[in-house]
C-alpha cells in the first residue's frame, strides 16, 4: 500500500483541506499533509507550539519575504502558539553592531510578516528559556524546527518534534497540528546505537566537542553512557548547559534530532528507553575534534559566546571571570530579550556592559551579516559555532572553553 493512502483526517482537518477555512489555512494544511504523505502518516497531532526558523534575512532572502507576506496577505494566522528563531541582528540595536541600513529594513519587514500572522519575535533558539513560555512537558507535541532547540527538547525534557523546516513550523503553527511521524512515534524514539564516553569532559567546550565527535558518527539514536573520568568530571559539571552545548553541536555536525543519556535525559530517567544491544562506540578522547574545529590564527575581530542562546547562569559565570575588566577585542553576549531583561534587573547588564561587553538579542553569530561588519575572525565556546562559522560566513575559528575566549578577549589575541 502507497504511504500516501494511509492518511486519515478528521473531518475538521478535511474542511482547511477543502479551503472551508480561507486560502492562507488551505495552503498551510495542504503542505502538512504532504509532509505528512511524505512520511507515511496515519493521522496528524495537535501541538503544543511551533518555533519557526527562518527568520534572517541573510538566509532567506527577498524571495523568502515575498512568500510570507503572499501567506500574510491571505490572512494566515498561527493557532498554535509560534515563537521565531533568531533574525540577523539585534532588532533595537542594530545601529550599534554595525548592521548596514538596507538589511536592517528588510530584517525589520520579514519580522513584521511574522508578527502579522501572530508569531511573537522573540528571536531565540533558546525557547525553553524563556520565562514567559511553559516548558514543554515529557510527551508534548510540538514543531519546532531550529536544530538545537529540537534535540534539547527531545532529548532533555522528552518532548516530541522532528526537525521541521521553517515553512513546515510555520504551517504546522497555523493549522495547530502536524503529522504524526518520526520522533512523534514511540518506536522511533528507541535507541538504535550503544556510546560510551570516557574522555574527561572538564568544560563547557569539551562538552561540544563531544556533540561534535558523536553527531559526526552518529546514523541513529544514540544511547550514551559515560564511564570513569567521563562520569566524574560529569557528576561536577553535567549541567543543562552543557546538554545545551552537546546536543546543539550534535545536531550541527550530523542530523541528530534525539539522544538518550544514561540516568540523564528525560526518557532515560523515566525508564522509556532500553540499551541497544549492539556493538558499543567508545570516545576516549576529544583532541582530533578539538583540532578540526580550530584555524592557527591569534589575530580575533570578534569573540562570541551564548551559541544556543546564553542562560542566565552563563551570563553571570561571563560576568564572575571579567570581575570588571575591559575587554579589549569586541565580545557579544548572545541571548534573547527575555533573558537580557533578567539580567538587566538584576543589575548583571550593567556590569558586563562596563567591561565593554556587547549584549545582543534576537540575533546571533552565525546568522548575522558578519562578511559584511568586516568580522573575519572569531573565538567562541559554542563547538556549533566553530563548526558552522568557516563554511557559512568565511570566518577562521579558535574554540576553546569559555575562560579562555574571555582571556582571549581581554589580551585582544588567542594564545
Ligand atoms: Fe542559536 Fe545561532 Fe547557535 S541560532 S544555536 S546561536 S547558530
Amino acid at each position: 500500500m502507497l504511504a500516501a493512502d494511509v492518511l486519515a483526517l478528521s473531518p475538521e482537518e478535511q474542511a482547511m483541506l477543502a479551503g472551508a477555512h480561507g486560502p492562507a489555512v488551505q495552503r498551510a494544511m495542504e503542505m502538512v499533509v504532504a509532509l505528512a504523505r511524505i512520511y507515511g502518516a496515519r493521522g496528524l497531532v495537535e501541538i503544543k507550539s511551533a518555533q519557526v526558523a527562518g527568520v534572517s534575512y541573510a538566509n532567506i532572502g527577498d524571495s523568502g519575504l515575498a512568500f510570507l507576506s503572499h501567506w500574510a496577505d491571505e490572512g494566515a494566522k498561527v493557532r498554535a502558539p509560534a515563537l521565531l528563531n533568531p533574525a540577523g541582528m539585534d532588532l533595537q540595536a542594530w545601529r550599534e553592531m554595525g548592521v548596514p541600513e538596507d538589511f536592517a529594513a528588510k530584517q525589520l519587514a520579514l519580522v513584521q510578516v511574522y508578527a502579522r500572522m501572530g508569531v511573537k519575535a522573540t528571536c531565540t533558539c533558546a525557547p525553553y528559556l524563556l520565562p514567559t513560555n511553559p516548558l514543554p512537558a515529557l510527551g508534548d507535541h510540538l514543531a519546532w524546527s531550529e536544530s538545537s532547540a529540537v534535540v534539547y527538547a527531545n532529548s532533555v525534557l522528552g518532548a516530541r518534534t522532528n526537525r521541521e523546516g521553517g515553512p513546515g513550523a510555520l504551517a504546522a503553527a497555523i493549522v495547530g497540528r502536524t503529522g504524526n511521524y518520526g520522533l512523534h512515534l514511540d518506536d522511533a524514539r528507541q535507541p538504535s546505537e550503544s556510546w560510551l564516553v570516557t574522555a574527561p569532559l572538564l568544560s563547557d567546550a569539551d562538552w561540544g566537542a563531544l556533540g561534535i565527535a558523536i553527531g559526526r558518527a552518529s546514523r541513529g539514536v544514540p544511547y550514551i553512557r559515560l564511564q570513569g573520568p567521563a562520569v566524574a568530571s560529569a557528576d561536577a559539571s553535567a549541567t543543562a548547559d552543557h546538554l545545551r552545548l552537546f546536543g546543539a553541536a550534535a545536531a550541527a555536525a550530523g542530523s541528530m534530532s534525539l539522544f538518550h543519556m544514561e540516568g540523564v535525559t528525560a526518557e532515560a530517567r523515566a525508564g522509556q528507553v532500553r540499551r541497544p544491544d549492539t556493538e558499543q562506540a567508545i570516545i576516549s578522547a576529544l583532541d582530533e575534534v578539538y583540532a578540526s574545529l580550530n584555524s592557527p590564527i591569534e589575530h580575533l575581530d570578534l569573540v562570541a559566546i551564548g551559541c544556543p542562546h546564553a542562560s542566565l547562569a552563563q551570563l553571570e559565570e561571563v560576568a564572575r571571570f571579567l570581575g570588571g575588566r575591559h575587554v579589549a577585542t569586541p565580545l557579544w553576549l548572545m541571548a534573547s530579550r527575555a533573558i537580557l531583561g533578567q539580567a538587566q534587573a538584576r543589575g548583571l547588564a550593567e556590569v558586563l556592559a562596563a567591561s565593554g561587553a556587547r549584549l545582543l538579542a534576537d540575533t546571533c553569530v552565525v546568522v548575522a551579516p558578519l562578511k559584511l561588519m568586516g568580522i573575519r575572525s572569531v573565538a567562541t565556546n559554542s563547538a556549533k559555532a566553530a563548526f558552522y562559522l568557516p563554511g557559512h560566513q568565511g570566518a577562521a575559528v579558535r574554540f576553546g572553553p569559555l575562560e579562555r575566549c574571555l582571556e582571549a578577549a581581554l589580551r585582544g589575541s588567542w594564545r
